[in-house]
């Protein structure tokens, strides 16, 4: 009876069987327990005698009991540690990394050949002035790029804590509505009323246009504007420059060429193009030109106004824009200018940097 117990209890297979056989045994109607209750019956001799044997293998029940389940939890922890080990010398999970859009990556490669001429890059505000982003450039209110249909107005009037700032801060809504900036050459004017020549930037930004949208067409795109005012600058230089842009894109191969065109702001103005030696082919790629000597005298008026010293009589000096969606389409065969912002991730992983 009692080795038949201790041999179920040491073959029990998990901590529930094993509590199963010490009800069994030792519970409150176990087999032990019950035999225990029958000692009343017998003669005092026979129930000492009787009484010591159960109690020795309630003992050894126990004991057996303790012993079984130290093993069954002992195994359970081993077989938990194996199952959940961890192989070091796996490969681990590659986590997906995010990488730079691809306007970004154009505009940083861009900006790294300006910097190296030793161009410094400035930014300026998105909602601008019509004074800044079109009058001061010469370009009157009759002018057919103000059109309503190229232009996002933005409506301030009746709205009091709407401020437009000039480059010193101070407001500038009594100069005309507000408007989402077409071009970033507005910033040629905010940048010379606020510095004094000689100076090289490089303004890089979104811009905004009125578009029914196509494959050509977008309402928001990237510029990226030149401006390099100084005595004694030429249409020799900006020639230059765009010719060193074309090098630092497309290699020692690369070149510039200029067709003559019509920009209120500069004069002469050009449209430029620069050679892709690998394509063999001409990238058209922005407008430039001599900036316009009513942009000097706007700005100077304007300083003057602040009580600062004119400073650009005496001075030329050339600017540049062009789109950099636009370098981006022609180097990458990219068929439609509306994949750049559908977040579409299959389109933009192939140009992930
Ligand atoms: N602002 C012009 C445009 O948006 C580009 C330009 C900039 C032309 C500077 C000449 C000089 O098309």
């Amino acid at each position: 009876e009692l080795n038949t117990a201790l041999e179920e209890i040491s073959h029990a297979e998990s901590l529930e069987a094993l509590q199963a056989l010490k009800v069994r045994y030792l519970g409150r109607n176990g087999l032990l327990t019950q035999a225990m209750k029958t000692l009343g019956q017998l003669s005092p001799e026979e129930r000492r005698e009787r009484g010591r044997t159960l109690n020795e293998w309630k003992e050894r029940l126990e004991k057996a009991l303790e012993a079984r389940e130290a093993t069954l939890k002992e195994q359970a922890l081993q077989r938990r540690l194996e199952e959940e080990s961890v192989d070091v010398t796996l490969p681990g999970l590659a986590f997906p990394s995010g990488g730079l859009h691809l306007t970004s990556l154009i505009l940083g490669e861009l900006l790294r050949i300006f910097r190296r001429m030793g161009f410094s890059v400035v930014e300026g505000p998105e909602v601008e002035s019509e004074f800044f982003n079109f009058d001061a450039l010469n370009m009157p209110e009759w002018h057919p790029a103000r059109d309503m249909q190229d232009t996002f107005w933005v409506e301030f009037r009746g709205e009091p804590s709407f401020t437009i700032q000039g480059p010193f801060g101070e407001r500038v809504n009594e100069l005309g509505g507000a408007v989402l900036r077409t071009h970033t050459s507005g910033m040629q004017i905010r940048y010379m009323i606020q510095h004094t020549p000689p100076f090289r930037i490089v303004v890089p930004g979104r811009v905004f246009r009125y578009e029914e949208t196509d494959a050509s067409h977008e309402a928001m795109f990237h510029q990226l504007e030149g401006l390099v005012v100084g005595e004694g600058i030429t249409m020799a230089d900006l020639k230059g420059a765009i010719a060193e842009l074309a090098r630092g894109l497309f290699g020692k191969e690369g070149k510039a060429r200029f067709q003559p065109t019509f920009f209120p702001f500069v004069e002469p103005g050009v449209q430029f193009a620069m050679w892709w030696p690998e394509r063999e082919k001409w990238l058209e790629l922005g407008g430039a030109g001599m900036v316009h000597p009513y942009l000097f005298k706007v700005v100077d008026d304007y300083r003057e106004r602040l009580g600062l010293p004119r400073a650009y009589q005496g001075v030329t000096g050339w600017a540049f824009g062009m789109g950099v969606e636009r370098l981006a389409i022609l180097r990458y065969g990219i068929p439609d200018i509306r994949y750049f912002y559908q977040n579409r991730l299959s389109f933009l992983k192939q140009f992930k940097g």
